[in-house]
């Protein structure tokens, strides 16, 4: 007993003393390039000044920013959170008495301009990692593409989520393969304003390749097209095993239905082939499309055929 009362304390002590220690070296750190920063706390490096002091100089980004949703951030508006980073503009810039005093020294603040994607959204995510915890692993980011390469917080050209353009321009800018895509004669009407990139798209990633499609693809598609959920009684087994893709072409297709292929028939033989289907057939039938009576081609509670 007696033991165990005094390590609690000694615990207690080692462990203040290591943070004293981390904190002067990131306050070094800092000191020395303050775009390397990866730390908020105040320190005895720069202090916290408040935006009002930016604003005597910088009247033009104060405006900007006090007119959006950040200036929550100011700790006099505060409505959300306090910890140490909430501080106007000094929450994305770092704390900037140093670059006061120098009379706006730039090497004294931590600016965007210089500094490398990575850092960018290490930044903007000491208060955004929690609602966009995957962005570290989306392959977005592993491509050098940083939160400001689709956001701009002073000046956004977007009401909607502080966007530099609208979606889908804001895609296109990069992805032009998706362009031809949606110009397919038939498309979901990403371009008309009906669906858009991110409503199967999660822009803000999650694992690798997986900003193609958030977990299960066809949980995105079932979203909206609710009726092919089922369960049914008897499923194509297609539908389960490979999912929507195996028969549909997401973006644009030059076939009806977004079909991969531009004959029904076609694209049932591909996988039922043709001799099974002569054997079980009136030789008629090939002439008509498949889906005139296998025409619950998703799933059927009737039959196991699928017609209706
Ligand atoms: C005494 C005037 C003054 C004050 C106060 C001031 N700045 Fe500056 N700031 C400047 C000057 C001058 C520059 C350099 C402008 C240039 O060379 O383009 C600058 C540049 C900057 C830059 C750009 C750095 C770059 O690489 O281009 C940022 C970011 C910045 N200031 C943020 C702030 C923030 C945040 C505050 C408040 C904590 C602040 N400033 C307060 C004068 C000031
Ligand atoms: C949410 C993060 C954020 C806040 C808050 C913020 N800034 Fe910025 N600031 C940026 C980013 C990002 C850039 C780089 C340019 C851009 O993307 O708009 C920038 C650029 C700047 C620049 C460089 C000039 C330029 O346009 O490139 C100055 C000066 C500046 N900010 C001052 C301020 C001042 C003053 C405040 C507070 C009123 C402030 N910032 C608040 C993120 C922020
Ligand atoms: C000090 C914390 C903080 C930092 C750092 C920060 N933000 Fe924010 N951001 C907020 C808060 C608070 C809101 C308002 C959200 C709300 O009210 O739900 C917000 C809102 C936003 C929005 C949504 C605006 C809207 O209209 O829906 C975007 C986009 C955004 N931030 C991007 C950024 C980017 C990009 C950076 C880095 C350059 C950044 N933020 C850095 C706190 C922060
Ligand atoms: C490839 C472009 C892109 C990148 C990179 C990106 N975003 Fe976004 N972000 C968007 C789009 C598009 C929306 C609008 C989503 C919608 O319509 O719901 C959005 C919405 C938001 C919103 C408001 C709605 C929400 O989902 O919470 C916040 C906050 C935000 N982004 C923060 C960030 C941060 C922080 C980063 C970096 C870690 C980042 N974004 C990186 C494109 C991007
Ligand atoms: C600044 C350029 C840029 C912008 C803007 C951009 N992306 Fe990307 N995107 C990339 C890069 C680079 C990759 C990495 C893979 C590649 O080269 O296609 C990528 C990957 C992707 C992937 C995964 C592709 C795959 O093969 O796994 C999707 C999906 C995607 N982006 C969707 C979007 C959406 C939706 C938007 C608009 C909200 C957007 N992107 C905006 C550059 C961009
Ligand atoms: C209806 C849902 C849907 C919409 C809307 C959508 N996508 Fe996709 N996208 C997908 C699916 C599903 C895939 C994966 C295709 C595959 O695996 O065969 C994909 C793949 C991609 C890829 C990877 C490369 C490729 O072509 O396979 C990129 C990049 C992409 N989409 C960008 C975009 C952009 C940009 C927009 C908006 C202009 C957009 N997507 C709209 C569903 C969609
Ligand atoms: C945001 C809602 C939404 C999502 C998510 C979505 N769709 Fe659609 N889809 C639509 C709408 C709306 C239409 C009707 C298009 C029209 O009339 O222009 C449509 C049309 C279609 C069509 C053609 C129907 C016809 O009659 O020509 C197919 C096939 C289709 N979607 C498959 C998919 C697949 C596969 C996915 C997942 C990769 C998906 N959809 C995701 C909304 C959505
Ligand atoms: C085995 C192939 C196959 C698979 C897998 C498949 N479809 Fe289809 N789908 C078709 C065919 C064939 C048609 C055209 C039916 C017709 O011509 O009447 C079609 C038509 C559609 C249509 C438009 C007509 C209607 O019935 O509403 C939508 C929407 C659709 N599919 C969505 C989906 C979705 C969502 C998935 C994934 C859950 C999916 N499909 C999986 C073959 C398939
Ligand atoms: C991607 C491959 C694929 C495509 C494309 C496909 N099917 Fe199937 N289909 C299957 C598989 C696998 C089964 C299950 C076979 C089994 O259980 O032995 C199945 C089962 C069936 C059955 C149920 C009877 C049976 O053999 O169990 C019918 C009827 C059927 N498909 C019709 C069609 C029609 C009509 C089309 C075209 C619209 C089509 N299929 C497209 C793979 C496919
Ligand atoms: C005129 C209506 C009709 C058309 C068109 C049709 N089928 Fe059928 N199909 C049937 C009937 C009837 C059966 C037998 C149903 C039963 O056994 O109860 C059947 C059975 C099947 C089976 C199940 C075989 C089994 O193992 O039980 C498959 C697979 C199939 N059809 C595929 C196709 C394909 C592929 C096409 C297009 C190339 C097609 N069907 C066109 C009426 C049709």
């Amino acid at each position: 007993m007696l033991t165990q009362s005094r390590t609690i304390p000694t615990v207690f002590i080692a462990f203040f003393l290591a943070c004293l220690l981390n904190t002067t070296i990131s306050a070094q750190g800092q000191a020395a390039n303050p775009n390397s920063q990866t730390s908020f706390a105040p320190t005895a490096g720069p202090q916290y000044v408040g935006s009002d002091t930016c604003k005597t100089c910088h009247e033009d980004q104060y405006k900007q920013i006090e007119a959006t949703q950040h200036w929550n951030t100011n700790l006099a508006n505060l409505k959300k959170g306090t910890g140490q980073e909430w501080h106007g503009c000094e929450s994305c810039h770092g704390p900037g008495s140093a670059h006061v005093e120098g009379g706006g020294d730039k090497s004294k603040i931590f600016s965007f301009k210089g500094a490398t994607a990575q850092q960018v959204s290490a930044r903007c995510q000491t208060c955004h990692g929690t609602t966009h915890p995957d962005f570290q692993r989306s392959v977005h980011y592993q491509a050098d593409v940083s939160c400001i390469t689709c956001h701009s917080p002073h000046q956004a050209k977007e009401q909607v989520a502080l966007l530099k353009a609208k979606t889908p321009t804001l895609c296109y800018g990069c992805h032009t393969d998706a362009i031809a895509d949606f110009n397919r004669p038939f498309h979901h009407r990403v371009n008309e304003g009906l669906v858009q990139c991110q409503d199967c798209h999660n822009v803000h990633g999650s694992l690798p390749k997986a900003a193609k499609i958030s977990t299960a693809q066809d949980q995105i598609c079932l979203k909206c097209h609710t009726e092919k959920r089922g369960p049914f009684v008897f499923n194509h087994l297609p539908v389960k095993t490979e999912g929507c893709t195996a028969c549909h072409v997401p973006h644009g297709s030059n076939n009806p239905r977004l079909l991969t292929r531009n004959n029904v028939n076609n694209l049932c033989i591909e996988c039922h082939g043709l001799s099974t289907f002569l054997t079980l057939h009136n030789q008629a039938n090939k002439y008509q499309a498949c889906t005139m009576c296998h025409v619950a081609i998703h799933g059927s509670n009737a039959s196991d055929v699928f017609f209706k």
